[in-house]
């Protein structure tokens, strides 16, 4: 796993604040990353108490901790909707994230978006003024030269993520690359993110407009939820 800012234990009380939230019969989105980790491995410990939960999870890495948390699990197309889901983010601004420092963000976004409600699990590290976290943009192995010209075309410094240990680039779940595309300060969040959008080849990118319902800020002393 990636390794991020922020305490561990900040993170620990995020994720629990917002496992707190997931009531019996819930179908729950299950995030990427350290923080949502800690919501994993807490809804674990609910369902080994008798809570009926059922996880999707959002990547490799969530499905294989749900498993060993004992986190029932169900695929997105197994049910009928999902009530809420619980996801990191590697930075937020109000109700916008940036999310991908895990190259997950694709199945994240989709599974996110399909849900009632979005709790998003932080430390106070990942809150900005303004977005200016490079967007990770997943995109076709094929499209990788031409995506980046797109994202230099729009303002932005794209660099191909390389892995750490392995030689070569960081290959996503779903087999694609990734550009962490650097804008500086993003002004205008959603027109970024039509933009990238619009890229041939891009599969998906990370930021996240306008999409947390809740944010958990979690710090050594306590929690804060922001609504939104
Ligand atoms: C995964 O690709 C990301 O979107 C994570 O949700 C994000 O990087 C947050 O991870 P941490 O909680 O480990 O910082």
């Amino acid at each position: 796993m990636k390794t991020t800012g922020g305490s561990d234990r900040a993170k620990r009380a995020a994720g629990e604040s917002a496992a707190d939230a997931v009531e019996d019969g819930a179908v729950v989105g299950l995030g990427t990353g350290s923080t949502a980790a800690h919501a994993i491995r807490a809804i674990g410990r609910a369902a080994d108490s008798g809570l009926d939960v059922r996880g999707v999870p959002t990547s490799f890495q969530s499905r294989e901790l749900a498993k060993e948390a004992g986190v029932p699990l169900v695929a997105l197309d197994e049910v009928n909707g999902v009530d809420l889901a619980i996801d990191g983010a590697d930075q937020f601004s109000g109700p916008h994230l940036v999310k991908g420092g895990g190259a997950a963000h694709a199945r994240e976004k989709v599974v996110d978006a399909a849900a009632d409600r979005l709790l998003v699990v932080a430390d106070p590290s990942k809150a900005a003024g303004r977005l200016d976290h490079p967007i990770p943009v997943e995109v076709l192995p094929d499209a990788r030269t031409t995506a980046a010209d797109d994202v230099r075309a729009l303002g932005g410094d794209p660099a191909l993520r390389e892995a750490e240990r392995k030689d070569g680039p960081v290959v996503t779940d779903n087999g694609n690359l990734v550009l962490d595309c650097a804008f500086g300060e993003i002004d205008r969040p959603a027109e970024l993110a039509a933009d990238l959008s619009a890229i041939p080849g891009a599969v998906e990118h990370g930021l996240f407009v306008g999409m947390a319902d809740e944010i958990h800020v979690g710090t050594d002393d306590g929690v804060e939820v922001r609504r939104f």
